[in-house]
């Protein structure tokens, strides 16, 4: 069946969001954000796959261990979730001011797997941090490899600054005004993939320039 067809049998559904947290760690600030973030989708109407970061963890990307072995799991795993989805949200730590080493070693592997299936899908991007700045820097490197590869990332950002007294016990986001915020953010960006998903009016290549013709690369792709 092709892509057309598939979406042509979905009809007018609700849209499908892959939601993960890109921490390793059990008690994790940034998967609590992420379990608000699931409920605030679902009630905007999307249809949440909830993963976690574990699912898609590997070892670092090697060239000569993807030519003997091909693709590790959690990357392949990455790839499916993605595949199978209109648009994804991640709520991820910041480390050292950028992204944590897992999420873009994950990012790094699946953009090597065909269809590269970042391309043309809508991202929205959370974090959350003990600091006052709640990671927000780590969201603006986030960007640059998701939209190198051709996401297109919604423009609001949520950061949660002092994210370890944010929340409630029963896990909601304590500040009133601060959950208004959240859950409008998250409406608007369920909006757009919406509309993007069934009233699609736009086609956007991926092409990445990768030198003078005759060079051997790895990487070519044009969408
Ligand atoms: C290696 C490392 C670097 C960090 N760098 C930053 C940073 O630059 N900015 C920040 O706000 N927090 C930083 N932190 C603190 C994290 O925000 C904090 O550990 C947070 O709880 C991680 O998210 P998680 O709870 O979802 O795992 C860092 C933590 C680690 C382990």
């Amino acid at each position: 069946m092709t892509k057309r067809t598939m979406d042509a049998d979905r009809g007018k559904g609700p849209v499908r969001l892959l939601l993960f947290a890109a921490s390793l760690g059990n008690d994790s600030l940034n998967q609590r954000l992420a379990a608000v973030a699931g409920a605030t989708l679902e009630r905007s109407g999307a249809r949440v796959d909830r993963a976690t970061m574990r699912e898609f963890d590997a070892p670092s990307y090697n060239p000569d261990v993807e030519a003997r072995e091909g693709f590790p799991p959690g990357p392949k795993e990455l790839h499916r979730r993605l595949e199978a989805c209109d648009g994804f949200v991640i709520a991820s730590p910041e480390y050292n001011a950028s992204m944590p080493g897992q999420l873009k070693n994950a990012i790094d592997w699946v953009s090597r797997i065909r269809p590269q299936p970042f391309n043309a899908k809508h991202a929205l991007l959370l974090s959350a941090s003990p600091s006052m700045a709640g990671g927000n820097r780590g969201l603006w490197s986030l960007r640059i490899p998701l939209e190198h590869l051709g996401a297109r990332v919604y423009p609001d950002m949520f950061s949660l600054a002092q994210a370890h007294k944010a929340f409630t016990e029963s896990g909601e986001l304590a500040d009133p005004q601060l959950a208004g915020r959240f859950e409008q953010n998250l409406r608007a960006f369920v909006d757009l993939v919406e509309a993007a998903t069934h009233y699609p009016c736009m086609k956007k290549a991926w092409i990445e320039f990768l030198g003078e013709p005759g060079e051997t690369v790895g990487r070519v792709d044009a969408a």
